[in-house]
């Protein structure tokens, strides 16, 4: 199987559309990830990337034949694609286990708080969750950036824990915070209420028994795995 017949050419929500990258993205990637502000919110490191490392990272990682990236986009009405405002992605596909880790960055900062990241990221996870049958996504946050915690609390992130200390920024320590959510905390939030049973509304991995029918085999996860 194509690794890239693991996502679709388009993932339509209300306001964004998903596509696959593109190597013209290049350079959006190159205006987004060197703007000190992204990197202030992204990385590890203190100070925004290297402009080669940002032609490496997309290469491998972007639009790479096995990477599981997504551009994002606004819906625009007789306008296709739509103008490019950012990036999301899964990272660490663990077939064994049912898991991968989610990143997301608007790069385009005059469209942050309007809700666009907070459905791209929706529909990653409906993918991951129906389509892949992953069963857990987990990320990491930084505790000062309020917009991406609350963003990933409103679609379903749990936290999960805190790494004391770990971000220098600003002149003090910052926790990062541990977030996931779970294939069952999903089927809870989407299935109809009236459809559910109390057993239900507790969901599966709480009544001891889990769906695997619907996971993808370890060897179609595989094809995905960050080497
Ligand atoms: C984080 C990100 C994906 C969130 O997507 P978004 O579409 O901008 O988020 P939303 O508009 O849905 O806002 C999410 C929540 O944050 C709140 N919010 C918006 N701006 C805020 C701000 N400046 N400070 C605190 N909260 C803010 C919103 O009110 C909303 O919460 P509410 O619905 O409970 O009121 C996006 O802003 C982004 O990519 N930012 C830059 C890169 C980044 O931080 N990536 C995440 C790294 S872990």
């Amino acid at each position: 199987m194509h690794p890239r017949t693991w996502f679709p050419d388009r993932l339509v929500g209300r306001q964004v559309v998903l596509h696959r990258h593109v190597p013209a993205n290049l350079s959006a990637f190159k205006r987004w990830y060197s703007d000190p502000q992204i990197a202030r919110l992204t990385r590890y490191q203190d100070g925004p990337m290297h402009p080669s490392e940002i032609e490496r990272f997309f290469a491998a990682r972007v639009v790479g034949h096995d990477s599981l990236a997504m551009a994002v986009h606004l819906r625009t009405p007789g306008r296709e694609p739509g103008r490019l405002i950012g990036s999301c992605a899964f990272s660490q596909l663990d077939g064994d286990n049912g898991s991968a880790l989610y990143h997301i960055t608007l790069g385009e900062k005059d469209t942050w708080g309007r809700g666009y990241g907070t459905e791209a990221t929706e529909l990653m996870l409906e993918h991951a969750f129906e389509v892949l049958g992953l069963h857990r996504i987990a990320l990491s946050v930084f505790e000062f950036n309020e917009r991406a915690v609350r963003s990933y609390l409103k679609v379903g992130f749990r936290l999960e824990g805190r790494a004391r200390d770990a971000i220098w920024r600003d002149g003090r320590y910052w926790d990062e915070i541990s977030m996931s959510i779970l294939d069952s905390d999903w089927q809870r939030r989407h299935a109809p209420a009236e459809r559910q049973t109390p057993a239900e509304r507790q969901g599966p991995a709480d009544r001891g028994e889990r769906d695997s029918s619907r996971r993808a085999s370890p060897e179609q996860v595989a094809a995905h795995v960050d080497r």
